[in-house]
């Protein structure tokens, strides 16, 4: 993630994520579950503008974009329940930092979508914060930060496209990848809570072998890919959330590869083999009444 210098300010992009695979495998001593996934980075951002302050107060505002660029209509916390200011106040508190700062939050990703957003956030707020008020922690500092913060923070703060990640979703190996790929992604109207989902899904006690979707995915063969990618969180979704199994059913009759749902849900992604394609069925998808859905590519 690029920490951009604008005068006084610091501004970050934040991407969603996309989990091509997900497998649970355990259920572990601390209430998490052991897992193995492989994760993608996708163009579509949350955007953060960070100014200094000397009040030693961290101050959150927020405005929420939609699809088609007018205001969303999603109600954001700005307090404490916000991964971004416990992500501020965190480095506060590690490094005895008494600077403040004022955070403007202008929210495209979805929430409760499983793409990662408030993790990406998160993220974006660590890096930034380091570089303004100068603490010079290091990249592995970041990342012990980030992951008492969340399962997803530490793979955001690697600079990688795509990632296999491990435990409860913290131990990150990054994956290079030569080639984009094309996704639509649509989040129905309704959304799930991640410890929901993870609180009714039965570990399979192993996992995938994910070598063939890595080697699919860089030499850029999609319907290897498409054929490759699953989720175990997502029969528990379709369970709790009817909507999963509705807009799964839209994204295959769009004609687009392997539709699976992303992370926790309720987003869900299908792969189109070109960008205009993606675009074209991306329109037809909001014209039948779902606003949120995004034409996306992974950065190679
Ligand atoms: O780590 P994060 O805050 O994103 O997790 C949210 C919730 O999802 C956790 O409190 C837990 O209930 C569940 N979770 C899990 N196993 C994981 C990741 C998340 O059970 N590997």
């Amino acid at each position: 993630m690029l920490v951009k210098q604008h005068g006084q300010s610091v501004v970050v992009d934040a991407p969603a994520k996309l989990n091509l695979s997900l497998d649970v495998v355990g259920k572990r001593s601390d209430g998490y579950h052991e897992l193995q996934t492989l994760m993608v980075r996708v163009g579509l951002y949350d955007r953060l503008r960070f100014s200094g302050s000397n009040s030693g107060q961290i101050e959150l505002s927020c405005r929420c974009v939609s699809a088609a660029g007018h205001d969303g209509g999603e109600s954001i916390p700005t307090g404490d329940a916000n991964i971004i200011v416990r992500a501020a106040r965190l480095l506060q508190e590690e490094t005895g930092c008494s600077q403040g700062a004022r955070i403007e939050l202008f929210k495209r990703i979805p929430t409760e979508a499983g793409l990662g957003g408030g993790s990406s956030d998160a993220a974006a707020t660590l890096l930034a914060l380091n570089q303004l008020w100068q603490l010079d922690l290091s990249e592995a500092e970041l990342r012990r930060l980030g992951a008492r913060l969340g399962s997803d923070v530490p793979f955001f703060l690697f600079d990688t496209t795509a990632a296999v990640c491990g435990g409860r979703g913290e131990l990150v190996e990054p994956i290079h990848l030569s080639q984009h790929v094309n996704f639509v992604v649509a989040r129905p109207k309704t959304g799930l809570s991640t410890a929901e989902v993870y609180r009714h899904c039965t570990p399979s006690g192993t996992a995938d072998d994910n070598r063939g979707l890595v080697s699919a995915l860089q030499s850029g063969r999609l319907r290897q890919i498409a054929s490759r990618l699953h989720n175990a969180l997502q029969a528990p979704a379709e369970r709790l959330n009817s909507d999963v199994s509705h807009i799964i059913s839209q994204l295959a009759n769009q004609q687009l590869l392997g539709p699976t749902m992303s992370g926790s849900g309720t987003a869900c992604f299908g792969i189109s083999v070109s960008h205009r394609q993606a675009l074209t069925v991306a329109a037809r998808l909001r014209a039948a009444g779902n606003d949120r859905v995004y034409a996306v590519r992974s950065r190679p």
